[in-house]
């Protein structure tokens, strides 16, 4: 399946799910796995019995350019540095964090006052990567990047695009000095310097005083050994929290934009739900719990359009899916992508309907098949995080515009290491009248 799943993995698993049910087998190139689909055999991968999965050797690529940390490591070592970064996460915690979300955004808001009267189309995707990578900076690692800011981005794209396009090959080609390698290999240098100009900030600005993620980080000592991390670790996890944090927010709400454009009731629904909840003053973090059309909204939007499009594990020892044996060195391949679509479970599956997320729609849903943040130990440790900075935006920028698609504009999902749109997301922002 190699030439079929590379040009189009999307569409291979969707066919597969739909013609062979649970489990499907695949060989695609010298590796054998399974497509999952059942959420008991989902749950049983990434829970019940996550002991026996590792990543699966597709996330090398992944490991090649964030290097060996949170995300990318395993066992012993990936508990260490999970428990370290863990406290920056509690609720509490990011009940604190909301505020700087809440300003950044407000920057947004005010910048985009000179886009609407331009009226000319401005890239939504690359709005919300400027807002997101600001809020990651400033509410997680407390930190400016300078010189670096709007480099960063473009780095990133060609890293996503890099690892995206070359997740399925063998690695062969890697170190052949193409033009594609070479820019790889910048874009790689380029992220570096950035990350170790926002550690260096810190140390000279204030190693003591913040409590953020980032002095967790370089605070921390070991129980046993008493050393803090290496500066080599430091770097690894800051660039981890840096992309982990901004792509992934950024594309949930770029999708979320292009929903709303194209489903005008759901946008008034949203508009008339801001407008009731806090009249006319920029949403708070205590305003979140009257806005719950918001969340459903981009609950929604994760379905339909889930950031992290796929994962996989390999299976240490052998196991058995679904009443087949799979062999220890298999793959189990867990697509939300997929998921998200099963008709046993979501009804009109292609359709845009946030009310799927009401309490009484999700009651009897089956948790494993609603997947956007991963599940298990390994499930994503900025959720909550997300979804309040996903909430805080959505609800300040369409309090006060609309945004809409430039007619005729192609959208196509891209699924590299995330479900990009191919061919970028340009729409017009209008002010919303009275606002
Ligand atoms: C809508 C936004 C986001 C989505 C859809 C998302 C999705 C995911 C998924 C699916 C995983 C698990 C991957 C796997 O099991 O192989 C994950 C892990 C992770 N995410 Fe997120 N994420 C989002 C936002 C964030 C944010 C805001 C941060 C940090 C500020 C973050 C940091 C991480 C980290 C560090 C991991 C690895 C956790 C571990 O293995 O212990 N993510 N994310």
């Amino acid at each position: 399946m190699l030439p079929a799943v590379k040009r189009d993995p999307i569409g291979v698993f969707l066919t597969a799910a739909h013609r062979f049910g649970d489990v499907a087998y695949f060989k695609i190139g010298p590796r054998h796995g399974y497509l999952i689909t059942n959420p008991a055999d989902v749950r049983r991968v990434l829970q019940d019995n996550a002991r026996n999965y590792h990543k699966s050797p597709l996330y090398d690529k992944l490991r090649m350019s964030l290097g060996n940390g949170l995300l990318t490591s395993e066992d012993e070592f990936w508990l260490r540095q999970r428990r370290i970064a863990q406290p920056a996460f509690h609720r509490q915690r990011i009940a604190q964090l909301a505020s700087t979300m809440a300003m950044a955004v407000r920057d947004t808001a005010a910048a985009w006052e000179t886009l609407a009267s331009a009226g000319r189309p401005v890239d939504v995707g690359e709005e919300m990567m400027r807002l997101t990578r600001t809020v990651v900076v400033r509410a997680l690692l407390g930190a400016d990047l300078g010189p670096f800011a709007t480099q960063l981005d473009q780095a990133w794209t060609i890293i996503n695009q890099h690892v995206g396009e070359s997740f399925w090959s063998l690695g062969l080609t890697d170190r052949w000095p193409t033009a594609k390698n070479r820019r790889f290999e910048a874009a790689r240098a380029l992220l570096r310097a950035a990350v170790d100009h926002v550690i260096s900030e810190r140390r000279r600005t204030s190693p003591d005083s913040a409590s953020d993620l980032l002095s967790m980080l370089m605070g921390r000592r070991d129980e046993e050994t008493g050393e803090t991390m290496t500066d080599e670790q430091l770097r690894v996890e800051v660039t981890t929290f840096l992309l982990a944090g901004q792509e992934t927010t950024s594309l949930a709400l770029t999708w979320t934009w292009y929903l709303l454009s194209q489903h005008t009731e759901a946008r008034q629904r949203l508009e008339e739900e801001i407008d009731a909840a806090i009249d006319g003053r920029p949403p708070e973090y205590a305003d979140l719990a009257s806005m719950p059309y918001a969340r459903m909204v981009i609950d929604e939007s994760l379905r339909l359009y889930p950031p992290a499009w796929g994962f996989s594990r390999q299976a240490l020892a052998d196991d058995e899916l679904g009443g087949f044996r799979l062999p220890r060195g298999w793959l189990a391949f867990v697509i939300p992508y997929v998921l998200h679509r099963l008709p046993a479970f979501w009804q009109s599956p292609e359709a845009f309907d946030p009310d799927r997320f009401s309490a009484e729609q999700s009651a009897d849903r089956p948790k494993f098949v609603y997947l956007p943040f991963g599940a298990g130990p390994r499930q994503c440790i900025g959720n909550h995080f997300a979804l309040i900075e996903a909430q805080l935006i959505v609800g300040t920028l369409a309090q006060r515009y609309r945004l809409h698609l430039v007619p005729g504009h192609r959208v196509e999902p891209w699924p590299l290491i995330t479900l990009r749109p191919r061919f970028g997301m340009p729409m017009i922002i209008e002010r919303r009248t009275g606002r």
